[in-house]
């Protein structure tokens, strides 16, 4: 089943069922443009055999980024540093799908000075350092549903066979889509179909940049796993409203920065072979849309299970891509996942979260400099990741504005 490819709804197709999810790799340079670094390692994960890669979020705009040295493309200016990311993926035969964001109110100090939001309501993350945002202008939602569709244009004019628009994790599609952060009265805030508008106008933008055969999929949280937040039962109305629109898949996810669900972090949720299974079983039969399932999917028994019943056609794989670029070939081959190196934690999820972050993160470090990865890194290698974030960050050109 992992061999089979798979033809997307715009006629599009995937050389097999396994897709390297979005991983921020913070391998761009301070002006948000991919270096030979960033291409080296997705060269690397290219010849690991996914079907497709996913990028880690690219930012639409150079005034709102959610981690320091993730890459920006919104002008003309950037497209030959992201023409040979993309042609470093092809090179090796993988598809390759921008992922694009905007980080809302996720957005760290320094690196947004005043963040925006749908609602002025800071997120509630002790020791994020997180802003207090003010809430987005009726032309401002305008002006950024333009910005996910330049940017969209601008990837396919890029060489990217695809986009994916990062609706989940609490970023700012995420945060409309949330009753918690979005307490607007106008036409993007309130009833259900209001919260989602902003997506829906994002994907028809999108689509129409990019044209219809072109993929254009949206990662989802399954729910946000708090209170307040998004619940499953809302989620899966805005996956079947999606379905409408014609997306080419549908990546489920969970999750934000207060519950990080995405990586497994929160007590309680999630199944023993893929933490947002219930919700793709309860997708099942409801629409014929391709779902992309992602989060501690590790056994090959399971993704075979998951693709044979047809609850899933796409495995999504994160973290066993930064210890082990070439698993997609093994699994391929019938190996199995071996057991990864578990990250330090604290007890504090948002820090544990973090810290998750920056273990894998010091991988792709490794990687694009030409080494392999460490199968057995100390709590040194965060500390040194974590150093270098925070340099990254405190030396990345601070915007003035939010949007
Ligand atoms: C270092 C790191 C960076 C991540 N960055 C992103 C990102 O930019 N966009 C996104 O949608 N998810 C991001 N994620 C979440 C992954 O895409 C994925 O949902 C999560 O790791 C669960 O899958 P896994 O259990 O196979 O790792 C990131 C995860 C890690 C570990």
């Amino acid at each position: 089943m992992l061999h089979q490819p798979l033809t997307l709804p715009c006629g599009a197709v995937l050389r097999n069922r396994i897709a390297k999810a979005a991983m921020s790799e913070q391998l761009a340079d301070r002006h948000g443009s991919p270096t030979p670094g960033l291409n080296r390692l997705y060269a690397t994960w290219s010849r690991g055999g996914a079907g497709l890669l996913i990028t880690g979020n690219v930012m639409i705009s150079s005034a709102a980024f959610t981690e320091p040295r993730n890459a920006v493309l919104e002008d003309p200016r950037h497209l030959p540093a992201h023409r040979a990311w993309a042609d470093a993926v092809h090179a090796h035969g993988a598809a390759v799908w921008m992922q694009i964001n905007h980080p809302g109110r996720a957005a760290v100090a320094p690196l947004s000075r005043r963040p925006v939001a749908p609602s002025a309501v800071r997120l509630p993350v002790p020791g994020y350092n997180l802003r207090r945002p003010r809430a987005l202008t009726g032309a401002e939602i305008t002006e950024i549903v333009g910005r996910f569709a330049r940017t969209a244009e601008l990837a396919v004019a890029a060489g990217f066979d695809g986009v994916q628009i990062h609706a989940a994790h609490g970023y700012l599609l995420s945060q409309f889509l949330s009753p918690a952060a979005n307490r607007r009265t106008d036409a993007y805030g309130g009833e259900p179909s209001n919260r989602r508008r902003l997506l829906l106008d994002v994907v028809r933008a999108v689509r129409a940049s990019v044209g219809p055969g072109v993929p254009v999929g949206v990662k989802l949280n399954a729910a946000d796993f708090h209170r307040g937040g998004l619940t499953q039962e809302e989620s899966l109305h805005v996956a079947l409203a999606l379905a409408d629109e014609g997306i080419d898949l549908l990546e489920v996810s969970g999750g934000d920065y207060q519950s990080p669900a995405m990586t497994g972090l929160v007590e309680g949720v999630g199944h023993r072979d893929a933490y947002f299974l219930e919700y793709a079983r309860q997708l099942t039969g409801r629409t014929t849309m391709p779902i992309m399932l992602t989060g501690g999917i590790r056994t090959r028994a399971a993704m075979n299970e998951l693709l044979s019943v047809g609850t899933v056609d796409v495995i999504g794989l994160g973290r066993p891509l930064a210890f082990h670029p070439d698993i997609p070939r093994r699994l391929l081959a019938g190996e199995d996942v071996p057991a990864l190196p578990a990250a330090p934690r604290t007890g504090y999820r948002p820090a544990d979260s973090y810290l998750e972050l920056a273990w894998h993160n010091a991988q792709f470090h490794r990687i694009a400099a030409g080494s392999a990865p460490r199968l057995a890194p100390g709590p040194f290698s965060v500390v040194r990741g974590m150093g270098r974030v925070t340099a990254a960050a405190l030396t990345q050109a601070g915007p003035a504005s939010g949007s």
